[in-house]
């Protein structure tokens, strides 16, 4: 590499091929790179079809009438507008074969997709209050990772999400009914209605389980302010940041992120169907980049924000002027970001070089 480039551009460019890669290549390139996804809600890739065909098989009434009035009823303004249609859609989740079959359903999607490895959240107490037994959830989810790694060489573990609408008291009680099935998963996220619900009210909780040895994330800077995003890394001591585009209003904020290296997991698509950008020539993904701070691409909720991962860099790439380092650095990131060993992360950016190689060695 050019003795000259700045410390960034090196990293940026380090095990990427000199020669570049045309634009036109860049879907093609898009789909063959292997990636990882770091943030997406198991119960946001129920597809319409699947909710009807799962309330049919368990006797479930949905209030709407059809697959085609459901979807339409997918215009969000914000968050929790998304939020209210996202609870009643898992309504129709009651068996281990449900939760089963709707991983499953999301494994074959990130297949599809070129993704080799991906960390799930799920959402407990939108189940277990409606007296779905937490056994019954995490062990449909878990027999589907274990077959999409056996079936469909796609590695898969799971994130358990606390509800922040409701009380650290109830996060604690879901963090005790999980203990059994601590070896099922990794982490502990935050996730659901952000403002008016800040970090800090998870403070004890995220404590616990740090001691219990588990990675901590949490939703931060996607409506709520930065002084979430710095309250989540400060109080609850997470490792990464979910969404956090609100960072930028907060420019020491922004050169702390890029200094620790936090890695933020931003869902383009996520963000123009909840309004949080009014399009996508307005997402600040690229600044994000440009300040050199790690940043992620992932689907978020894919059956209601229209899209899997492919067709969020797609989206992504067409209106913010994106390239093929950019591509590099963003599939790259997920990897680094992801709460896998340094031996396992090396071979998929070692497969992910190869892929850079050969489409620069087309030209
Ligand atoms: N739960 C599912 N998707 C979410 C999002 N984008 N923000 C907060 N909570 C969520
Ligand atoms: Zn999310």
């Amino acid at each position: 590499l050019p003795a000259i480039l700045l410390p960034r551009q090196r990293d940026r460019l380090r095990g990427q091929p000199a020669c570049p890669i045309p634009q036109d290549q860049l879907p093609a390139l898009v789909q063959a790179m292997p990636k990882a996804e770091l943030h997406m809600h198991i119960e946001g890739s129920l597809e319409p079809e699947l909710i009807f065909a799962l309330a049919q098989r368990n006797g479930v009434t949905l209030s709407y009438p059809s697959v085609e009035a459901l979807r339409a009823a997918y215009a969000f303004t914000d968050l929790q507008s998304f939020l209210d249609i996202y609870y009643a859609g898992a309504s129709v989740l009651l068996t281990e074969q449900d939760f089963h079959d709707m991983a499953w359903a999301y494994f074959l999607k990130a297949k599809a997709d070129n993704v080799v490895h991906s960390e799930l959240f799920f959402d407990p107490q939108t189940h277990t209050d409606r007296g779905v037994p937490f056994e019954v959830v995490i062990k449909g989810l878990h027999s589907a990772c274990e077959r999409a790694r056996t079936e469909l060489g796609v590695s898969a573990t799971l994130i358990m999400c606390f509800l922040r609408h409701l009380s650290e008291e109830a996060a604690l009680e879901t963090l005790e009914q999980s203990l059994p099935y601590r070896h099922l998963f990794i982490g502990v996220g935050l996730d659901s209605s952000e403002r008016g619900h800040p970090p800090e009210k998870f403070a004890r909780v995220f404590a616990r389980c740090k001691e219990l040895g588990l990675h901590l994330v949490a939703h931060a800077g996607e409506e709520g302010p930065p002084e979430y995003i710095i309250n989540a890394l400060d109080v609850l001591h997470v490792e990464r940041i979910d969404h956090g585009v609100r960072c930028v209003e907060d420019p020491e904020l922004v050169k702390r992120l890029a200094r620790q290296g936090t890695a933020l997991t931003v869902c383009p698509l996520s963000n123009i169907k909840l309004c949080v950008f009014q399009t996508m020539k307005e997402h600040n993904l690229k600044a994000l980049l440009q300040h050199g701070l790690k940043v992620t691409i992932n689907s978020d909720d894919p059956a209601y924000f229209g899209g899997y991962m492919n067709q969020n860099f797609l989206a992504t790439f067409a209106d913010l002027d994106l390239d093929a380092t950019d591509a590099y650095t963003l599939a790259r990131n997920s990897f680094e970001a992801s709460f896998v060993s340094d031996t396992v992360k090396a071979g998929w950016i070692a497969q992910l070089d190869q892929t850079f190689a050969r489409f620069a060695s087309q030209g």
